[in-house]
């Protein structure tokens, strides 16, 4: 496991020197000072259904099931009291994890995917740094690990949504499709899908730390359909590396973005987020490309559920030390 650690970090700072960073799409560019309260209690809602995905109990075991989250970040899902009705069945080549969940609350049918937790899923986010077609529009392309990581669960999971959104009761549900990390660029995909699958429901996606996922043609695409399918609500923390991952020409991030301009571990308010739109800019911040603690902290400690076998944990070192421990919030990286 050490190994593909070394080799994702070896072959990302190797190609950062060797190739520049993507082509921002510059136009009708919009900066926005805080957002609305309605937009943050929206996104404080997404963000934990995101957190959620990493708890065993949501993506593993039977359904129907509550969303609970062990590491108690999650408590607005557990009030809503949504429940689990599918879980990602686990797949060998990319061990892709979520759950699709019922929120009766805020009429929400939600499509969750978990970050990166296992080797599999490590090595979608290394195959992530070639592009490869992607069949939802013409010219579109998309990270091959994250491309792949949808393709294996896309019939499972619109006829899900299908199923659900069959119930008259539920005609007027969004769909939300959430995720944090890898889970946020699978999203990408999922949400362009999905709203392409049902054209008379608002398809909501938010995307926590995602790296970039797509060429321009793609992402220019999935950033016209803000406001007129459904949301786009691309969250990065300032200083959060992962957003420009991979740092690879042709690859290029949704819009708008939403930055939590707060320091590590400081939750913040709506005067705390900036709102650029029309630009898929790199995430501010960047000092440390190998910190990866304002990847853990979004609204709250976005992954506090992951679970790691310790031996994992312990035996990362150079260039990375991650200390995980199992329970919110003993979590800790450093160089
Ligand atoms: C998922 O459930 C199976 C069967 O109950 C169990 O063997 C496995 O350890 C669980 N995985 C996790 C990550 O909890
Ligand atoms: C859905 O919205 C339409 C239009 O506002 C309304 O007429 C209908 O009653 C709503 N359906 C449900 C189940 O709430
Ligand atoms: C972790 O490192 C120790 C000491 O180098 C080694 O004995 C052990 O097998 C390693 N464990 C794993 C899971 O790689």
């Amino acid at each position: 496991m050490k190994d593909f650690w070394t080799i994702l970090v070896t072959l990302q700072s190797l190609l950062s020197l060797a190739f520049t960073v993507p082509v921002p799409d510059k136009l009708n560019v919009r900066d926005v000072r805080a957002i609305s309260q309605s937009d943050f209690d929206t996104i404080s809602l997404y963000e934990q259904y995101a957190a959620a995905a990493y708890c065993p109990s949501n993506f593993n075991g039977s359904v129907p099931a509550l969303v609970t989250c062990r590491s108690n970040n999650c408590d607005l899902v557990q009030k809503a009291k949504a429940a689990a009705i599918y879980k990602i069945a686990p797949n060998s080549l990319t061990d892709t994890r979520g759950y699709i969940a019922v929120d009766n609350v805020n009429k929400l049918i939600v499509v969750a995917f978990r970050g990166s937790e296992t080797v599999a899923n490590f090595l979608a986010n290394l195959l992530s740094i070639f592009l490869t077609r992607v069949d939802l529009c013409t010219g579109c392309q998309g990270g091959s690990g994250f491309w792949i990581s949808w393709t294996r669960n896309r019939a499972q999971i619109i006829q899900q949504v299908k199923n659900l959104l069959n119930n008259p009761a539920r005609q007027n549900y969004t769909v939300l499709v959430t995720g944090h990390s890898l889970g946020g660029a699978i999203g990408n995909f999922a949400a362009f899908e999905l709203r392409i699958a049902f054209p008379k429901t608002t398809v909501d996606m938010a995307t926590f730390g995602a790296p970039a996922t797509g060429n321009l043609i793609f992402t220019s695409q999935l950033s016209k359909q803000d406001r007129i399918r459904g949301r786009n609500f691309r969250v990065n923390h300032l200083g959060d590396p992962v957003p420009n991952l991979p740092p690879i020409r042709g690859f290029t991030s949704v819009t708008p973005a939403f930055t939590i301009n707060t320091a590590n571990q400081i939750v913040p308010a709506p005067k705390d987020f900036t709102m650029l739109e029309g630009a898929s800019a790199l995430n501010p911040g960047v000092t440390n490309p190998f910190d990866f603690m304002p990847h853990a902290f979004y609204i709250n400690a976005i992954s506090a559920c992951f679970v790691t076998p310790a031996a994992f944990v312990a035996n990362i070192t150079l260039p990375l030390k991650f200390t995980y421990g199992s329970e919110y919030p003993q979590m800790e990286a450093s160089l």
